[in-house]
């Protein structure tokens, strides 16, 4: 039987952001959200109070689940805080590591710049590590990498980098998995060591990430972060 997670709110990011350099060019990323949606949907069959935070992209919202529409890294942001206090934050977004410090408001001319374009990009926030720090924490923080290569390693690194409970791998690169693929190839990395999720479809695959969720939060407890009495006993 899949396991219930009725009565706990679950915050789930998804998809690319979009930063712009003027009124009709933008950074993105190959970044097709499936995954995060997979996750959103199973949570929603669960019966948890879902919030979606989605970047651009051409999905249908889930049954049962509040989307919320972002275009930036910058607005994830704002959208992702403005959803807590959460029991759970899934980061499935690919967020755009660095924007245009200055993105202009008229269209860059060809004319105006010559033969070269210099743009300069300054980071952008770190959500994860910000909602990890957040106070009340979600008792579950759980993050992606993609990577091409040494999974275990970098995903180790972020684990102890953004102070997450879960950093979920998952091999870009080869066909059938990862960007804009519907199956894809997935590892939990703990502190304590590694946890296949197999491969397949993602809608299966979010379930299975959705059951170790349900797991690691621990049996019987399904006290809400969004109930007040709840607050004063952390
Ligand atoms: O460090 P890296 O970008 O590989 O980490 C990936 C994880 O961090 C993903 O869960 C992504 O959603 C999250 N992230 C974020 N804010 C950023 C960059 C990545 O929340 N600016």
């Amino acid at each position: 039987m899949t396991a219930s997670l009725r009565g706990l709110r679950i915050v789930v990011s998804a998809g690319p952001t979009y930063e712009d350099i003027d009124p009709v060019r933008f950074l993105g990323n190959r970044s097709s959200g499936k995954m995060g949606f997979a996750i959103a949907a199973s949570a929603a069959r669960r019966e948890a109070d879902v919030v979606l935070v989605a970047g651009p992209v051409a999905l249908a919202t889930p049954d049962r689940v509040r989307r919320v529409d972002v275009r930036s890294a910058a607005q994830m942001r704002v959208a992702v805080l403005a959803a807590l206090p959460a029991d759970i934050y899934i980061a499935a977004a690919a967020v755009a590591d660095f924007a245009p410090r200055h993105p202009s408001a008229l269209k860059l001319k060809k004319s105006d710049t010559g033969d070269t374009l210099l743009l300069e990009l300054v980071r952008t926030p770190d959500i994860l590590a910000e909602v990890a720090a957040h106070l009340p924490r979600p008792r579950l923080v759980v993050g992606f990498a993609a990577e091409t290569h040494e999974l275990g390693r970098y995903a180790q690194g972020k684990l102890r980098d953004k102070k997450v409970d879960l950093i979920i791998a998952n091999q870009v690169g080869m066909p059938g998995s990862g960007f804009e693929s519907d199956d894809n190839m997935l590892t939990a990395f703990d502190h304590h060591g590694s946890h296949a999720l197999g491969s397949g479809p993602k809608t299966e695959l979010a379930d299975a990430l959705l059951d170790l969720v349900h797991e690691r939060l621990g049996d019987g407890d399904a006290t809400s972060a969004t109930d007040p009495l709840a607050h004063r006993q952390r």
